[in-house]
C-alpha cells in the first residue's frame, strides 16, 4: 500500500521529474539574483539560462519566429488575461466555446459586461467536440479573435486545431489557443495558424506552480495590460514594445524558469532515449512527447473501460476521438464529491470532483446543477500497480 494513489494530474502533474527539482534547487541557490535589472555576472547568467528557456519553448512549441516572444506569466489564466486583454477593443466581438475554462469565460464574461466586447459562445457536441463550422457560422465582420482550448479539462477531449486555424484564416480573425491540458502530452506546433498560444507551466511541462506563459506569433502584437520595470529603457514613461519586455512587467520567477528549464531537458533527454539520432529540440521533445501521451492513454483506457462495465456509471462524452487520458464520470446515486472523498478517505485515492472551472462544459453534459462530476486523470508516472488499486476500490465503492 502507498500513502497515496494520485489521479489528479490534469490539476497539477505530480511528481516531476527528478531532475526538475535538482535543478531549480541548484539554480536557485547559485544564480538566485534578480535577472535584467543589474550588470553583474551572476545576473547576465541568470538572463542565458531564461533566454535559453525560451529558446527550447519557441522549438518546443514550432514558433519559428523571435525567441523574445515568448512571454513568461504566473500560469494559463494570466497567459490568457494577458492575450485575450491584448487583442481587443470596445466594439469587438470574439468567439470562444462551452469548453472553455473560467481562464477564459469569465476574461471574455468581464469583457462583455465592463468593455464592451461582445462574445459568442459556440456549443460542443454531445462527445465534447467543436465542429469548426459552427466556428465559421460564429464569426461576424467584427469578430477579432477564437479562443479555444486544445483540450478540454473535463472530458478530455482534443479539438482539431488545424481546421480551427483553418477557418480563422479564412476570415481574417486571429486564433489564441489554451493548451493548458496538452502542452506536453500532445505535439502542438504554432506553424499550423495559432497567433497566440498560451501554456501553464505545472501542468504537462513539469515545472512547478507559480510559471506559465504564452508565444506571441509574429502575425500579431499584443498591447500591454500591465505596466512596470523591466530593468530596460527606465527613463521611458511607457512601456517598452519591444518582446518580451512589452508584456513581461515586474521581476520574473527564477525557480519557476529553471523548472522549466530541466523540463524541457528531461523530454529532449527522453526523446533521445527513445530513437538515437541526432535530432532538433523539436523533433526530440515532438517523440517525448507522444511517448509520453500513449502511456498515459493506455492508464486511461484501462480506466475507461472499467468505470463502462459498472451499471451505476456515467462516463461524460464517452465518444471515439483524440484525447488526453482525462475523463469524467457521474454515479448514480452519489454526489460526485462523496465518490471522491470516499476514495480520498478509504483508499488513499486523489482525484477532483466538482465543476472543475468549466461550468459551460458540465452544462453542456447535463452536470452543472447536480454536483459536477468525478474526474480521474493518470499521469505519466502513473503505474500500473497504481491503476490496480484504482479499479479495485471503483469496484468495491460503485458495483
Ligand atoms: C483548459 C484549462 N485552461 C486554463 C487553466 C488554468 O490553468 P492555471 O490554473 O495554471 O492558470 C486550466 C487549469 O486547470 C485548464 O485546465
Amino acid at each position: 500500500m502507498k500513502d497515496n494513489y494520485y489521479f489528479d494530474n490534469a490539476a497539477t502533474t505530480w511528481p516531476k521529474p527528478e531532475a526538475v527539482y535538482q535543478y531549480m534547487d541548484s539554480f536557485f541557490r547559485s544564480h538566485g539574483v534578480n535577472p535584467g535589472r543589474s550588470g553583474h555576472t551572476l545576473a547576465v547568467e541568470a538572463e542565458q539560462m531564461i533566454f535559453a528557456t525560451r529558446r527550447m519553448l519557441a522549438d518546443f512549441f514550432g514558433h519559428s519566429g523571435d525567441p523574445n516572444r515568448v512571454v513568461f506569466t504566473q500560469n494559463a489564466t494570466d497567459s490568457l488575461n494577458l492575450a485575450i486583454q491584448g487583442m481587443v477593443s470596445s466594439g469587438d466581438h470574439i468567439v470562444i466555446s462551452q469548453l472553455e475554462h473560467n481562464a477564459v469565460l469569465r476574461t471574455a464574461n468581464h469583457l462583455q459586461r465592463d468593455a464592451n466586447i461582445a462574445c459568442t459562445m459556440v456549443e460542443a457536441d454531445n462527445g465534447g467536440y467543436l465542429d469548426p463550422a459552427a466556428i465559421a457560422s460564429a464569426i461576424r465582420p467584427e469578430t477579432r479573435a477564437v479562443i479555444v482550448n486544445h483540450a478540454s479539462n473535463v472530458v478530455g477531449t482534443v479539438q482539431n486545431l488545424v481546421a480551427i486555424a483553418e477557418v480563422a484564416k479564412q476570415h481574417g480573425v486571429y486564433l489564441i489557443v489554451d493548451s493548458a491540458q496538452t502542452a506536453g502530452v500532445v505535439p502542438i506546433d504554432m506553424s499550423c495558424g495559432i497567433d497566440v498560444l498560451t501554456f501553464t507551466g505545472h501542468k504537462g511541462l513539469f515545472g512547478p506552480m507559480g510559471i506559465g506563459g504564452l508565444i506571441v506569433g509574429e502575425s500579431v502584437d499584443l498591447a500591454p495590460s500591465r505596466f512596470g520595470g523591466t530593468g530596460v529603457d527606465s527613463a521611458s514613461l511607457y512601456q517598452p514594445d519591444t518582446y518580451p519586455h512589452r508584456l513581461e512587467a515586474g521581476t520574473v520567477s527564477i525557480p519557476g524558469i529553471a523548472g522549466l528549464h530541466a523540463a524541457q531537458q528531461w523530454f529532449a533527454e527522453l526523446g533521445a532515449s527513445l530513437n538515437a539520432g541526432a535530432d532538433g529540440h523539436q523533433a526530440l521533445c515532438s517523440r517525448a512527447v507522444q511517448h509520453v501521451h500513449q502511456r498515459e492513454m493506455a492508464h486511461a483506457e484501462r480506466i475507461a473501460a472499467h468505470l463502462r462495465a459498472i451499471d451505476a456509471v456515467t462516463l461524460l462524452g464517452d465518444s471515439p476521438g483524440d484525447k488526453v487520458a482525462t475523463m469524467s464520470f457521474t454515479v448514480a446515486g452519489m454526489v460526485a464529491q462523496q465518490v471522491a472523498e470516499m476514495l480520498d478517505a478509504d483508499h488513499y485515492i486523489c482525484v477532483r470532483a466538482g465543476l472543475h472551472c468549466a461550468p459551460q462544459a458540465h452544462a453542456a453534459f447535463g452536470t452543472a446543477d447536480d454536483g459536477g462530476a468525478v474526474r480521474l486523470s493518470p499521469g505519466y508516472f502513473t503505474e500500473d500497480e497504481d491503476v490496480d488499486h484504482l479499479l479495485e476500490a471503483l469496484s468495491g465503492l460503485l458495483e
